[in-house]
């Protein structure tokens, strides 16, 4: 299945090299980034094995959030829950609480479930297929496919966003995402190896995240620029052929920062389930596309609120967010939902980034503690 870019290319004078995998497995083995969770080339020459709890931990995180970003809470639970035992035995406001910051909160909830199931139903060792895995919570094809090929060096044709690109480039697949991925998939099966099925699964990953970038490919370095396609034709920066993007809409809503004079501040967990499900939160109102939503009417008590200026602007998936604060202190706590909480605990509470900026907003001192945590 020749597509119109291939056959151009192939028409070409030179013949086009192939690409291998052997040469970016030598290119690992010297380009291989330092990750924490990575046992490295050398290492696994000599034996040394992928702990698959790690494994799973770190793709966890990793999904939709960078490797820079993941570093610092990986280490974080490694410390406190360093095997899967450990983190299924956790209390779920203390996972939570861990996850913090990290966003896409389901996935800490699947994270906590998953880790139940393999501590109390599979004698605390993870599947080793994609099939297996797959059954598990929180873990979708992307991430069977990682664990199995990482932890367990099974074949698996492991497909993240820079592995897309790497692909569609050299092959020269200009069909636009996401209808282009069973082709890629396709295309990146045949690159598969027979062994070092973990290295090469994380070479693609690293090729994608340095040397193929996005805007500029360092395609002089690449072991892969005399098979990839894209390169020669000229089109490496073009693709991958990106879905044009929807404009995201903004939703408002309210935020009301409750004190009362003994410094403790009035917090609410949101239910289990939907965005930011089980995580705690500054008490509001409903958020709609409607911005007089943003009024006192969904205050907890009635008391003299005022409105600070400004407001505070969150971007979630699907909708950015924005959020009038109010602020008040109370003497008399009332009959009010949630807990209260010393205004010096806020840190170590589930408390999601954008409930981070709220509380930056209404009280910047003391939001100084979120720095000191992650
Ligand atoms: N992104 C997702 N998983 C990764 C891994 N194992 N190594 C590097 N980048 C990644």
């Amino acid at each position: 299945m020749a597509s119109p870019l291939e056959k151009k290319a192939k028409r070409t004078a030179q013949p086009i090299g192939q690409a291998t995998p052997g040469q970016l497995l030598d290119w690992y083995d010297r380009h291989a980034r330092d990750l924490p969770w990575r046992i490295s080339p050398r290492a696994r020459k000599n034996g040394i094995k992928a702990d698959p709890y790690r494994v799973w931990l770190s793709e966890i995180m990793l999904q939709q959030t960078t490797v820079k970003t993941v570093g610092p809470y990986f280490l974080k639970f490694l410390e406190l829950w360093p095997t899967v035992d450990n983190l299924a035995a956790a209390p779920s406001q203390e996972v939570m609480s861990a996850w913090a910051g990290l966003g896409y909160y389901s996935r800490a909830r699947n994270l906590h479930a998953c880790a139940k199931i393999v501590a109390d139903e599979l004698g605390g060792a993870f599947p080793r297929t994609e099939e297996d895995l797959l059954k598990l919570p929180g873990i979708g094809p992307y991430t069977a496919a990682a664990v199995a090929a990482i932890a367990f060096d099974e074949p698996a044709a492991v497909m993240d966003g820079n592995v897309e690109r790497v692909v569609s480039r050299l092959f020269a697949i200009d069909t636009p995402l996401p209808a282009a991925k069973p082709e890629i998939r396709d295309r990146l099966t045949t690159l598969v190896p027979k062994n070092r099925l973990g290295d090469f699964a994380q070479a693609t990953m690293d090729l994608g995240a340095t040397l193929c970038s996005p805007k500029k490919p360092a395609c002089s370095l690449c072991p892969w620029t005399d098979g990839c396609m894209a390169h020669r034709l000229g089109i490496a920066e073009t693709l991958p052929v990106k879905p044009a993007k929807k404009a995201k809409p903004t939703r408002y809503g309210a935020a009301f920062w409750l004190t009362d004079t003994k410094g403790h501040v009035l917090l609410r967990t949101r239910p289990p389930k939907g965005l930011l499900g089980g995580m705690d939160e500054v008490p509001g109102g409903e958020w709609s596309e409607n911005v007089s939503t943003a009024n006192e009417r969904a205050a907890p008590l009635k008391t003299k609120w005022q409105q600070l200026p400004g407001t505070v602007r969150h971007v979630f998936t699907h909708f950015a967010l924005e959020l009038t604060v109010y602020t008040a202190q109370t003497k008399v706590r009332g009959k009010t939902e949630g807990v209260w909480v010393p205004l010096d605990a806020l840190a170590q509470r589930a408390l999601p980034t954008v409930m981070r900026k709220v509380v930056a907003h209404a009280d910047p001192a003391v939001a100084k503690q979120f720095k000191k945590k992650a």
